[in-house]
């Protein structure tokens, strides 16, 4: 069984994703996470995210790196998005992708085009998302949390950016898939969202017997 969770930066498509992995006893994986390491060591080395060669040849970070907390930091997620517009990078994370999603058993992906690219045959999709300034308003108090002011202008700004450069980019773009079922997390708690999304499975499945 696998379950393909899209959405938008602060829609909430992570929470869920991790929620359902545990509710299903499936593996999880924030594919998100692949393009942040690749954003992340292409700035160690001091080379450039906009420049495909230089991103190219940071997809050769190690599996350690998916355990360093800087991969969470505010400035790896645009830098993910940078680096993820480039096909070269898109196309040396896919297999790693692909197979996490076919183990046996299946699994749980979170990301920009799981539904779409990575597992079309997926069992059930969900496309999460929430209006800008309520996923504004999620990431500052997250933050806040963490003791780091910023400002919720510049958030939303940064993730008005980030909506655009994910959307508009050729290869891959974020958009619902044809048999997603949409997830509007604005107005919804944590629990309730989790629990519409474990119904919108259940039917999902329930067709598909
Ligand atoms: O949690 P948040 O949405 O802020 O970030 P993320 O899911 O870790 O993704 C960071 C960036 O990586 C996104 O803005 C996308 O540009 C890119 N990404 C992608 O292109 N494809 C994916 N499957 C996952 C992330």
């Amino acid at each position: 069984m696998i379950i393909a969770v899209d959405g938008p930066a602060a829609s909430g498509k992570g929470t869920i994703a991790r929620a359902l992995a545990r509710h299903y006893g499936l593996p999880h994986l924030d594919t998100g996470l692949l393009y942040r390491a690749v954003g992340v060591t292409v700035a160690r080395r001091g080379a450039n995210a906009d420049n495909p060669q230089d991103a190219a040849a940071a997809c050769d970070f190690p599996d350690s790196l998916l355990a360093d907390p800087d991969l969470r930091s505010e400035d790896a997620g645009p830098l993910a998005s940078r680096v993820s517009r480039h096909p070269q990078v898109r196309a040396a994370l896919l297999e790693r992708q692909r197979a996490f999603a076919r183990q046996p058993g299946g699994a749980v992906l979170d990301g920009r085009d799981i539904g779409t690219v990575i597992a079309p045959e997926a069992d059930a999709k969900l496309f999460v998302t929430a209006s800008l300034p309520i996923r504004a308003q999620r990431r500052h108090a997250e933050l806040c949390a963490q003791g780091n002011a910023v400002s919720l202008e510049s958030l939303a700004a940064d993730l008005a950016e980030r909506d655009a450069r994910d959307t508009q980019r050729t290869d891959a773009p974020l958009r619902q898939a044809a048999d997603a079922d949409l997830l509007d997390t604005s107005n919804l708690s944590i629990d309730a969202a989790v629990q519409h999304a474990i119904a919108l499975v259940d039917a999902r499945l329930k067709g598909r017997d």
